[in-house]
């Protein structure tokens, strides 16, 4: 026991005398995806965000001018987990800090919920993953394309064994406005991302895992960086540049205060492939391919699946999937087919991100497992990971390494 608030070790929410029906919050990185915060901030509610840390004063006045008036603020992390008044953590920072957040809570006994990608390298999950089972605290990670509809509807048709037995997946994801919300910041530089094709593709990855339920084994990729990047100065910002009135990718748009996305999508240190196409086998036998391009004019994910007896394919605007069926009577005429409608949802993300917040609470005050694990989150990492070293010596295949045997049995 320890003082004040504390969660029992089974799970059950508890502050020394009485069973707690509210969890208390604090959020590192509050601007950009730590928006999400006004989910958890419910007054009178099941959870409330009480602090916040980051790097920037400009994004802690954000917080406390739209989340939270009264919370306590910090430009160091530490201060905020020194906190017994928080019960647990959201690390909504930016991925590099990803590792580091995570194990300091765990360290300070918080419960933790962290953006995908879970970190950007395997070694860094892996010490998160102790660090979470040397806490026994509760982790889930950020993954809020498995709470979207369409792809919970993908899901319901794949595990009915309608399409029979799943053997091949295509995913195309066009990612239009890929210069504006990957090129003029951090992303785009491999030392705080390692690529894209672990970046922007985690979710893809993990849909693929998810939906089929295997994890990839084995990997090779192919890619290149073919449109962004350049000579441009690294310091260059787009409201300075001589060429502001003509270039097709200018951005003047102010994430926050400090947080300007605004950087030359053409600077020297722009170092991540735009476009790439991966294979992968997986542990079931499954094989399937991710293709990814952030030159392309619209935004869509393409997804499809076929099996056995028939094949799933989502369609450009996410209302409807089709379901084709085998006929060996018909082979060619009236395919047997039917379409599903996707039923639209409210909130962020296509209505995921109020189903991420709330999975997260229950998995604390009733003792839930998530629907995004961490599990789903290391290995979604390690694909993308072993990818894009596949591509960067020479499209190699290569095998993706596994939970070490010394926690593995304990991982979920
Ligand atoms: N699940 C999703 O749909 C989704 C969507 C967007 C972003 N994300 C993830 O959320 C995370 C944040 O992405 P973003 O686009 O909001 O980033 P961002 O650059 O907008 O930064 C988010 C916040 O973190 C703060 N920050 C930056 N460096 C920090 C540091 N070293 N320590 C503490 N705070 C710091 C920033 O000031 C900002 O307030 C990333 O891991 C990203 O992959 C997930």
């Amino acid at each position: 026991m320890e003082d004040g608030r504390l969660i029992a070790g089974c799970g059950v929410a508890w502050d020394g005398e009485n069973v707690m029906d509210q969890i208390r919050m604090g959020v590192i990185g509050c601007t950009g995806r730590g928006g999400i915060a006004q989910a958890w901030h419910k007054p009178g509610g099941r959870s409330v965000v009480v602090g916040a840390a980051d790097v920037s004063e400009g994004a802690l006045g954000w917080f406390k001018e739209h989340v939270n008036p009264d919370g306590f603020v910090t430009t160091d992390h530490r201060e905020l987990l020194a906190r017994k008044d928080i019960d647990a953590i959201a690390v909504t920072s930016p991925d590099w800090t990803h590792e580091q957040y995570v194990c300091d809570a765990f360290e300070a006994g918080k419960h933790v919920f962290t953006e995908k990608p879970m970190a950007i390298t395997v070694e860094g999950c892996d010490r998160m993953l102790r660090a979470w089972l040397n806490s026994g605290r509760k982790f889930m990670v950020g993954f809020n394309m498995r709470y979207m509809n369409i792809f919970r509807v993908m899901k319901d048709v794949v595990d009915s064994g309608e399409i029979g037995e799943v053997k091949v997946v295509w995913v195309r994801h066009f990612v239009g406005h890929g210069g504006e919300w990957y090129y003029h910041d951090w992303h785009a530089a491999s030392k705080y991302s390692t690529g894209l094709l672990l970046q922007k593709a985690s979710h893809d990855i993990d849909m693929i895992h998810w939906i089929t339920g295997q994890y990839g084994v084995r990997v090779a990729a192919s890619g290149g960086l073919d449109y962004y990047g350049g000579d441009a100065p690294n310091d260059l910002r787009c409201p300075a540049c001589e060429k502001k009135d003509t270039c097709v990718e200018f951005q003047d748009v102010a994430r926050a205060a400090e947080n300007k996305r605004n950087l030359c999508v053409y600077r020297q240190e722009v170092d991540v492939e735009d476009n790439s196409v991966l294979m992968m086998e997986l542990d079931g036998g499954i094989k399937a391919t991710y293709m990814q391009c952030h030159f392309t004019p619209d935004y869509c994910r393409n997804y499809t699946f076929i099996g056995t007896e028939g094949r799933l394919e989502n369609l450009d605007d996410n209302r409807r999937v089709i379901v084709r069926l085998r006929d060996r009577s018909n082979r060619w005429k009236n395919l047997a087919h039917r379409d599903v409608e996707v039923k639209p949802a409210k909130g962020g993300h296509g209505g995921a991100d109020p189903l991420v917040c709330t999975d997260f609470i229950d998995m604390l005050l009733n003792d839930t497992r998530p629907v995004a694990t961490p599990l789903a989150g290391r290995m979604s990492v390690a694909v993308g990971v072993t990818a894009t070293q596949s591509i960067r010596n020479g499209w190699a295949a290569m095998t993706v390494p596994p939970v070490p045997e010394d926690i593995r049995d304990r991982v979920f």
